[in-house]
């Protein structure tokens, strides 16, 4: 049963590493002028407005992207998150990762969004669909109402072969740990330098048993020895009680300085997310 709906944590700190992330991701694989593909395989509705109720129940936003929105930032993956979330920002608005990524990328570059929940499905539709009308998003955007496990297996290798990988499912239910890590080794033996972005939520003790499954994901694709560091942001004490108190991503392949770019970025924003926030970066495969 699909009940996550990502409206209600829009622009939150999650959205905020993960979207500086994917955004580093992008902006390395521009650098040459030879087209590449994109996946997000979990692309929720595309864009959220902020004053929507769901946004407004618990007002996540305004302990993530509203803080950015205040800043002067000085590291540039921070400066460009913040140049792009201006636009939909000053308009009540957050931008999903397939607006992102639709903003980002060049005409002779390939979108795949996948969606399985009907009426996300509809909106991202619809998103698309009318800024591409409208001329507003570049290269060449596809929507998929399919199981993005499965989606991304049927669509990978892309050809040309460059490009990036979105993994950013909702884990209610303790398979999608298992999920992610079977679906990863499956696009890695047929796609080895797929470059693997995967978000992941950090949990206390009162949610013990999923903890314990995201290590477990974690542990099992860092023994496929391929280049990854992880990434995690904090932003409450982890007591017992305090369910999500932080979020991370595991990159796969990460591009050349992506580390050092996200670190920077991360290392001046964390501290106008809150009293208790900390970031840490851990290269857990180094190819060097
Ligand atoms: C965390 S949200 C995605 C947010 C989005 N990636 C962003 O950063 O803006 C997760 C989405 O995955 C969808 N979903 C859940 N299971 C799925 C599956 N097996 N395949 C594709 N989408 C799924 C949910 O409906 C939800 O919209």
């Amino acid at each position: 049963m699909l009940s996550y709906q990502h409206a209600f944590h829009a622009g939150n700190h999650a959205d905020v590493i993960k979207h500086l992330c994917w955004i580093g991701v992008i902006n390395h694989l521009k650098k040459k002028n030879k087209p590449f593909t994109l996946f997000d395989t979990h692309s929720g509705a595309g864009e959220y407005q902020l004053d929507h109720a769901m946004s407004a129940k618990n007002k996540e936003y305004e302990s993530g992207v509203s803080k950015v929105a205040q800043l002067s930032p000085q590291s540039s993956l921070l400066n460009h998150y913040h140049t792009l979330i201006q636009t939909y920002f000053d308009k009540g608005m957050y931008p999903g990762s397939p607006m992102l990524s639709a903003n980002l990328v060049r005409e002779m570059d390939n979108v795949h969004l996948m969606e399985l929940h009907p009426a996300e499905f509809e909106k991202l539709n619809h998103v698309i669909f009318s800024q591409q009308h409208a001329a507003k998003v570049g290269g060449s955007c596809h929507v998929h109402q399919r199981d993005g496990f499965e989606g991304i297996k049927a669509l990978t290798p892309p050809q040309p072969n460059r490009g990036a990988v979105l993994i950013d499912p909702p884990y209610e239910r303790i398979q999608e740990y298992t999920d992610v890590s079977v679906t990863v080794k499956s696009v890695l033996q047929r796609w080895q330098q797929g470059q693997i972005v995967i978000w992941y939520p950090l949990l206390s003790a009162r949610a013990d048993k999923k903890s314990q499954a995201c290590s477990a994901m974690i542990a099992s694709l860092v023994e496929l020895g391929i280049p990854c560091f992880q990434a995690e942001l904090t932003v409450i004490e982890n007591t017992e009680e305090a369910g999500m108190y932080g979020s991370g991503v595991l990159v796969l392949n990460p591009p050349w300085q992506l580390d050092v770019q996200l670190n920077d970025a991360l290392q001046e924003v964390a501290p106008h997310l809150g009293d208790n926030t900390a970031f840490h970066l851990t290269w857990l495969v180094n190819d060097n």
